[in-house]
């Protein structure tokens, strides 16, 4: 017997098909939604709601539905904290790669469980603000063993997980950056390529360059890894072109960009992955998403949760953010914390609610997704199923 129930009364339906409603949300008003053995297997207006779709029905009492977002930039396995750095920089410090050193040493230092606690009370924080898919990379142990073991870590809660070896270059490697460099592409690499399906480089100043960039990406590329690249957050470099040259699934921050990493953006399947949560927190000038938009290139909001330079699973903020600070309209920042994570992490089964998607489904207590941004800071999440079952008590 199939387990299936309809979310009926739903005043706004974000199905991210424009085939099924209005605009890029493909938006349908007064609409249910069919949930079947965890995927939706219909969606639609109220109007035409199957003959015996369903055996459980839920009332959403005129509330809008969207998809779970699609968080594809997260670095959530670390110990320790940096709440003085925060404190220093709200004084007027710039943010710095460096800082992510502080946390080497804690991670480096916390056992097994306390990293797996860590990891856990992230992701139950982030699904409470509606993320019910969420990427995780390493990059804050940074010795053969440490990174392994991060990835494992990261492997028993999400599917999308990612090598970052090349984080920033470690203190004891601090006189033979290229040792290092060596050591992320060769044993490093080795050790953890078969608990990651991505492989990503911090491409910026105090972190790496061009040219090692370059070498790390195309070492991972050949064990079966697919790049994604840290670019242009703390300054203009080589870091979107390599991206979109090496066939990059994303290129993320994305802050400082010329007009010709515009261009190779809007005519690459590079997705463009915006993380304000990142300027907010270094209280840097934000990315201009309409000059990406208006250019063609795919778009993804994330939140960048670290304990460095986004310390916020939550990206009903983030949508905030871009709409009030980078020229998004509320439409675009919805789809892009959702259809655009799902393209960043080549994901085709999230990030949008019609047939034969997981039914991970997020209710708000507001009438229409606009609320996202039209009520900044407001737990507006009152239900998320994911896979088809309720996960908010
Ligand atoms: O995405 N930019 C590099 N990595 C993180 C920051 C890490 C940290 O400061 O601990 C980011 O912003
Ligand atoms: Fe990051």
């Amino acid at each position: 017997m199939s387990d299936s129930f309809l979310i009926d009364n739903i005043g706004s339906l974000v199905t991210n098909d424009p085939a099924l409603g209005e605009g890029i949300l493909g938006l349908v008003e007064d609409a249910a939604l069919v949930v079947e053995d965890g995927l939706v297997t219909w969606a639609g207006p109220r109007s035409r709601i199957p003959e015996g779709a369903a055996r459980e029905r839920f009332d959403a009492g005129g509330r809008a539905v969207v998809p779970g977002f699609v968080d594809s930039h997260a670095h959530l396995v670390f110990a320790g904290d940096r709440t003085r750095e925060f404190e220093a920089r709200m004084s007027g410090r710039p943010y710095t790669a460096g800082g992510i050193r502080t946390t080497v040493a804690a991670t480096r230092a916390a056992t097994d469980d306390e990293l797996r606690a860590n990891v856990r009370r992230l992701v139950d924080e982030a699904l409470r603000s509606g993320t019910t898919t969420v990427e995780c990379k390493s990059g804050y142990g940074l010795t053969v063993e440490d990174e392994a073991r991060s990835l494992r870590l990261a492997g028993e809660r999400t599917d999308e997980v990612t090598y970052l070896g090349a984080h920033v270059v470690p203190p004891e490697y601090a006189e033979k950056p290229d040792a290092y460099v060596d050591l992320v592409r060769g044993e490093m690499l080795d050790a953890c390529a078969p608990h990651a399906r991505w492989i990503d480089v911090f491409c910026d100043r105090g972190a790496f360059d061009g040219d090692q960039t370059r070498a790390i990406l195309a070492a991972g590329k050949e064990r079966g890894l697919v790049p994604r690249v840290h670019a242009g957050q703390l300054g203009p470099g080589p870091g979107v072109a390599i991206a979109v040259e090496l066939g990059a699934a994303s290129a993320d921050h994305v802050t400082h960009l010329s007009d010709a990493d515009v261009e190779a953006l809007a005519s690459s399947e590079t997705v463009a992955t915006l993380l304000p949560g990142a300027e907010f927190s270094t209280r840097s000038p934000y990315p201009d998403a309409r000059r990406l938009l208006d250019a063609g290139a795919t778009v993804a909001l994330a939140a960048d949760c670290n304990p460095g330079s986004s310390y916020t699973t939550n990206i009903p903020f983030c949508i905030a953010l871009a709409v009030r600070d980078m020229n998004m309209t509320p439409a675009e920042a919805v789809w892009a914390a959702t259809m655009g994570g799902a393209r960043a992490l080549r994901r085709t089964d999230v990030g949008r609610l019609s047939p034969g998607a997981r039914a991970d489904v997020v209710l708000l207590d507001a009438p229409s997704p606009v609320h996202l941004s039209y009520r900044p800071g407001v737990p507006l999440v009152a239900q998320v199923w994911q896979n088809g079952t309720p996960r908010l008590p």
